[in-house]
């Protein structure tokens, strides 16, 4: 019985160590969705593709900042990460547009009219979701749950997360991006 006690004190006070050194400052809640998958294979390092594999779900791409948040919550080398993260066709490292607009269709975000959303931006954009406008200014993306399902549907515009979005709201936000 004592030791049960002991032992969930421990846990206690470990947990939040742990926490606090691996949230990421910018308080971006797609880390929480990497943290989690993370957290879930013990933060094995044989774990990288399937880490990267949700990064890019979470983000669309990945960017260096997500590239290096993995890196160094896995203890690898960055070369290691990025060497993975090129060398497999499925990850994308860049939009290759100037502004990207990334529409989350995850299930809280579909549901709440997230595929309108992007059929919208498509529609406007002349593009599809994965392409990027011949001008080289709108990379249009999808993701699947941004971490942010209480505030569905989520855009995330030039790495702004934006909830309850609308066509309207969308299409009024990217206005500027198409000329
Ligand atoms: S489903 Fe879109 S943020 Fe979770």
């Amino acid at each position: 019985m004592q030791s049960t006690a002991v032992k969930s004190d421990d846990q206690e006070k470990s947990a939040p160590k742990e926490k606090a050194a691996k949230e990421h400052p910018s308080g971006d809640k797609r880390f929480k969705v990497l943290d989690i998958t993370m957290k879930r294979n013990q933060y094995r390092q044989d774990a990288l593709i399937e880490v990267l594999h949700k990064a890019q779900e979470a983000f669309g791409y990945l960017e260096e900042d997500v590239l290096v948040y993995v890196a160094r919550n896995l203890k690898l080398p960055l070369s290691r990460v990025y060497g993975v993260a090129t060398f497999y066709h499925l990850f994308s490292l860049k939009p290759s547009g100037s502004h990207t607009c990334v529409v989350c269709l995850g299930t809280a975000c579909y549901v709440k009219g997230g595929g309108e959303v992007l059929a919208s931006l498509e529609k406007r954009t002349g593009i599809q979701q994965g392409e990027t406008t011949a001008d080289g200014e709108v990379s249009l993306i999808t993701a699947r749950c941004v971490g942010a399902c209480g505030i569905a549907p989520v855009v995330v515009y030039d790495g702004t997360v934006s909830g309850k979005q609308t066509s309207e709201q969308a299409l009024d936000h990217i206005k500027g991006w198409i000329k």
